[in-house]
């Protein structure tokens, strides 16, 4: 496989590129790492790699279109994982256009780059539950219609049905995987879970939303990982829908609970501020397709988050240099006002 995986700076790429390069030389010959270090990609997360003659980093925006063609026909790129994207929903609703031009715009660049090379593989495209919307009752299976609530979602949506156009229309491989809530390392601290972690670890409260009652269905990020690796070999056309769960819905207060409880930590962080406009209450998949498909996930929430939790009280420098700088006007106009109208108990 010669393999570009672009948003490998971030979170999900970061984890991905690492499970990527385990594999063995006959498995991943080459792979070129792609990221624009946008406020949430980290060059750090990477560095160590370059010692392994199979890696190559290149700083550049997917939505570039001759540089995303030179560097598929350069590096004779024959797969594609496209983890390049805006994905905070708190930030979309105060900003849209880079949702627009990222997740959008630069995904129908990556689309257009593939499908000009020929001998193409796979398209794989990294997508989200939140496509769905919230779900009020069972499980969303691949099949449900997508009912977007937040910019982010929308233009999550957008690029799916982008994706499978190209499919349709021009026949590339191309699939989509739609993944639950993630956690675990090198997650940026503006989500729930490592937010609420360095908060504690720093004594400093916890803005819980709404009434603290939203579910989410929760998937440590090596399992997604493990997810994406089985998909790349299974024999697909095109234009598939994979969703990606470990079917584990916990609501945000238990969620809290427990990072308090790792943490050793009281209660009284625990604020409850304005709600998020448009907030899904639940999400939930049904993952049965690729269960039968040969993927489980092995992480157990519990365990896995007391993991997560150990590894960012061990790397206090990695977030505390993210937490500095821009993230502090960031937070500051997120939560500012928020937090000195806040309240002990949940408003409703
Ligand atoms: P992230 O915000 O941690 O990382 C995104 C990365 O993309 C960053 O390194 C950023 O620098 C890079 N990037 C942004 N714009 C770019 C551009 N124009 N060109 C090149 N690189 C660019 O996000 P993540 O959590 O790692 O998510 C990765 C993918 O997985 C996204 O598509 C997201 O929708 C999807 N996903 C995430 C979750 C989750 O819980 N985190 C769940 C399901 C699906
Ligand atoms: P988040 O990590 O932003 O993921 P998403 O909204 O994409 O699911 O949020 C997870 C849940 O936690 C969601 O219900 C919103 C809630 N939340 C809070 O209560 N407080 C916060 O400060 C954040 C960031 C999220």
């Amino acid at each position: 496989m010669r393999l570009v995986v672009t948003g490998a700076a971030g979170f999900i790429g970061t984890n991905f590129v690492r499970h990527a390069l385990a594999r063995s030389a006959d498995a991943v010959s080459r792979l070129v790492a792609v990221d624009l270090l946008t406020y949430a990609g980290n060059y750090a997360n990477l560095a160590d790699l370059e010692a392994d003659p199979r890696f190559r980093f290149v700083r550049a925006d997917i939505a570039d279109r001759d540089a995303m063609a030179t560097l598929v026909d350069e590096e004779a790129v024959d797969t594609l994982v496209n983890c390049a994207a805006e994905t905070h929903v708190d930030r979309s609703i105060a900003d849209h256009s880079p949702f627009v031009t990222t997740n959008v715009e630069g995904t129908l660049v990556l689309l257009e780059a593939a499908r000009q090379r020929t001998g193409f593989r796979r398209f794989l495209q990294v997508s989200t539950d939140e496509v769905y919307g919230s779900i009020s009752a069972g499980r969303a299976t691949e099949d449900w219609p997508t009912r977007p609530s937040s910019p982010y979602a929308a233009s999550k949506a957008a690029a799916d049905a982008f994706v499978q156009a190209y499919a349709t229309t021009y026949g590339l491989p191309a699939i989509i995987t739609r993944c639950s809530n993630n956690y675990g390392p090198y997650q940026f601290p503006e989500k729930l879970i490592p937010l609420f972690v360095t908060n504690g670890l720093d004594g400093e409260a916890l803005p819980l939303y709404g009434d603290g009652l939203n579910v989410r269905d929760w998937i440590h990020v090596e399992d997604h990982c493990a997810a994406l690796w089985h998909v790349l070999g299974l024999p697909a056309a095109g234009g598939e829908v994979f969703n990606v769960s470990a079917e584990h819905e916990v609501p945000n207060r238990d969620v809290t609970d427990v990072i308090l409880r790792l943490l050793d930590r009281p209660a009284s962080l625990v604020r409850y501020v304005d709600d998020r406009p448009g907030h899904d209450r639940r999400y939930a998949l049904d993952a049965t397709r690729l269960r039968r498909l040969g993927w489980a996930p092995r992480r157990r929430f519990e365990e896995g988050l007391a993991d997560t939790v150990a590894w960012y009280r061990e790397q206090r420098a990695w977030w505390e240099a993210i937490k500095s700088g821009a993230y502090r006007d960031y937070y500051e106009r997120m939560y500012g006002g928020r937090l000195r109208d806040s309240s002990a108990a949940p408003r409703s």
